[in-house]
């Protein structure tokens, strides 16, 4: 499968990068008090593209050599996925005020750029790192 690396690994960054956008827009929409964003479509759409961004994330750290994962970013990166998940589920539609919506569409997207850091700079301090020594 080695062969297939960097299609895959294409396919995971187009995955990230849609399911990133699609959630922006539906947060900030739910925010402005829209009501499409949580109709089925959309809904369905989002968990498509998360199927196919895990399925080739699941894939291209299969494909890897432990030792690429050495310094714990992988590591990393899961631990912060369910922190996106659950701030975007509190960001769509589980927070009770506006507040608490905009909080955690703020956060959700923060955690979402950080994991993006970790992954290009293959450490878990992510975007951080040009701040140590
Ligand atoms: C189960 C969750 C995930 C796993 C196991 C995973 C695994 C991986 C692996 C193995 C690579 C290849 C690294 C390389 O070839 O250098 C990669 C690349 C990447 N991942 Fe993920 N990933 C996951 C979720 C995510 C999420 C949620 C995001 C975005 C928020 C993301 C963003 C990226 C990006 C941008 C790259 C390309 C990095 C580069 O430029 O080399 N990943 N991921």
């Amino acid at each position: 499968m080695i062969v297939y690396y960097l299609q895959i690994k294409w396919l995971h960054v187009l995955a990230v990068l849609a399911s990133g956008a699609l959630f922006t827009l539906r947060g900030g929409f739910v925010l402005a008090g829209a009501r499409w964003p949580m109709a089925a479509p959309w809904r369905y759409l989002s968990y498509s593209i998360d199927t196919g961004l895990l399925t080739a994330a699941a894939m291209l750290a299969s494909i890897l050599p432990a030792a690429m994962f050495a310094n714990g970013w992988l590591a990393a990166k899961l631990a912060l996925l369910p922190v996106y998940v659950v701030l975007g589920s509190f960001a769509l539609k589980r927070a009770r005020t506006q507040g608490g919506r905009a909080l955690s569409y703020a956060g959700s997207l923060l955690v979402f750029g950080f994991i993006i850091g970790i992954a290009r700079a293959h450490h878990p301090l992510g975007p951080l790192l040009r701040f140590t020594l």
